[in-house]
């Protein structure tokens, strides 16, 4: 019987969505575990350890009270990350993959930096024999690579060192994180030996039953996150196609996903047409998926996948065409309400929000935007937008006719006098907004693009705005 402390080990920017839930659950389950989650970005372990605990990294429902239980108990943040691997027995790679920025394969490939430079340093620094557990979404074989890697030291075979390496990615997504950790439909292990696996599942098992572990292969679990993902993004990508033409052949978008979903072979989850799927995640596996088919000389299948993020590109794009178009196809000095800026509800992410996109196509064109987000802070906005819109805060830059954006954070002061109202993410606050009420202080006639179709349209249609709900088209106008 092994005598577990287990590490999690999460390099540069990796203690986030993945990592800190993790095994924040674990160690709500495992009160014998000590556990410390590692990041060599300081700022983001001083958050993890704030005395405040509403200064965590980031939102997500139910974590502070996981947090409040477990942190300084068998829970621990650290920046120490060679000393927390030479006390660790198991150590889970959380870290960041995103795309390459250049070279072979950009814009396609991930990039493992992170994830080779933490394996040099687990080879280096660990003890006897440790457990390396892959839980990144990784590219099909990243497993054999990091087997070699931690091989590779001269220090293996002089202090006797011997690593198993096992794949157990996530599937949880951001918002329901810690429900989807704490009741999820089933837990996949993969393994290239039969024994090591008990290590892992014996930590599982304190709070998933046994039939629903799945134990495979290593490369059968890697290859079926990618697949997962692919699938998801894919149904998003072909109900986006079919909204697109719903209201021009007399098709309602409700009754057609009504009609869709409830047959039980399709289901349904991942039927609701929006700007298109964003994230961390989708894009990036699919491009894996893309990599993987144009390694294997399947042309026709690239093909396929890659036609899956053009047209949630194309999504976007047109999207933005047509709130310009509705404004008689000039923005100049307009002001227009941005409701959400998170790449979907109940977490603080931005990364790759459509809202990032469409305001900046918006500020292309010479709008003033008023963005109202529920957890986005005023400098995650301004971040993502680039640090120019800052300077031009509320101030219409005359030379190069860009627009401006303010953050509001009272709902109701950003509707005033306004052209038009986005929702761009599905807030359950958006759902109460008595558009009665709005209807004093916007403009008249001004346009309400419910883009995430959460508006009931018995609140839109006794008010002066022009409709337009994504998969309907324009409805009141
Ligand atoms: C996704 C998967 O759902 C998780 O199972 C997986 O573990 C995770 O990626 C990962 O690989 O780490 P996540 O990116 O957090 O999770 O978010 P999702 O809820 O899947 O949403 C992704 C995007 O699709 C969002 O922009 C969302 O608004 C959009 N979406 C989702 C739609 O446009 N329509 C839908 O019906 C559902």
């Amino acid at each position: 019987m092994w005598n577990f402390q287990p590490s999690v080990n999460l390099v540069k920017g990796g203690a986030g969505y993945v990592g800190g839930p993790t095994m924040a659950v674990i160690a709500d389950h495992c009160p014998n575990l000590q556990i410390t989650v590692d990041d060599s970005n300081r700022d983001n372990i001083k958050q993890w350890n704030s005395p405040s605990i509403k200064n965590l990294p980031f939102f997500e429902t139910g974590l502070e009270e996981i947090i409040l239980r477990v942190r300084n108990k068998n829970l621990y943040f650290s920046s120490n990350v060679n000393e927390t691997i030479i006390n660790s027995d198991m150590i889970f790679l959380c870290v960041n993959t995103s795309k390459k920025n250049k070279g072979f394969g950009v814009g396609q490939a991930s990039d493992l930096k992170w994830v080779e430079s933490c394996a040099r340093q687990v080879s280096s620094y660990s003890k006897g024999h440790t457990f390396v557990i892959e839980k990144s979404t990784l590219p099909v074989r990243t497993a054999e690579s990091i087997k070699t890697i931690l091989n590779s030291s001269n220090l293996v075979e002089k202090n006797h060192k011997t690593f198993s390496v096992l794949s157990n990615p996530e599937f949880l997504s951001e918002g329901p994180a810690i429900n989807d950790f704490n009741k999820p439909d089933r837990v996949l292990i993969g393994v290239e030996e039969k024994k090591p696996i008990e290590a892992l599942e014996n930590i599982i098992l304190k709070w998933i039953p046994n039939q629903k572990i799945i134990k495979t292969n290593l490369w059968s679990i890697e290859l079926s996150k990618l697949t997962a993902n692919a699938f998801l993004a894919q149904r998003i990508s072909s109900i986006n196609s079919i909204a697109e033409f719903c209201k021009s052949t007399g098709g309602n978008m409700g009754e057609v996903v009504n009609a869709i979903g409830t047959d039980q072979r399709i289901g349904a989850d991942f039927l609701s047409a929006c700007l298109g799927f964003r994230g961390s995640c989708f894009k990036k596996d699919i491009s894996n998926l893309v990599c993987l088919s144009i390694h294997f000389v399947l042309s026709e299948v690239a093909e396929y996948w890659n036609c899956v993020i053009k047209l949630n590109e194309w999504q976007k794009l047109r999207i933005s065409k047509l709130i310009v178009h509705n404004l008689f196809g000039t923005l100049r000095g307009k002001s227009i309400t941005i409701l959400g800026f998170a790449f979907k509800a109940n977490t603080n992410d931005t990364i790759q929000s459509a809202a990032i996109d469409i305001s900046k196509n918006l500020l292309e064109e010479g709008a003033n935007l008023i963005i109202h987000d529920p957890k986005v802070s005023e400098d995650q906005i301004f971040s993502e937008l680039a640090i120019k819109l800052r300077k031009l805060k509320n101030i219409q830059d005359s030379n190069t006719y860009k627009g401006a954006g303010i953050k509001e954070n009272n709902l109701n002061k950003s509707f005033v006098n306004v052209y038009e109202i986005l929702i761009l993410t599905e807030w359950g606050i958006y759902k109460k907004i008595n558009w009665k009420t709005v209807e004093k202080i916007i403009r008249k006639r001004c346009w309400f693009f419910d883009i995430r179709s959460i508006v009931d349209l018995k609140e839109i249609k006794n008010t002066n705005l022009n409709f337009w709900k994504i998969g309907d088209g324009i409805i009141k106008s």
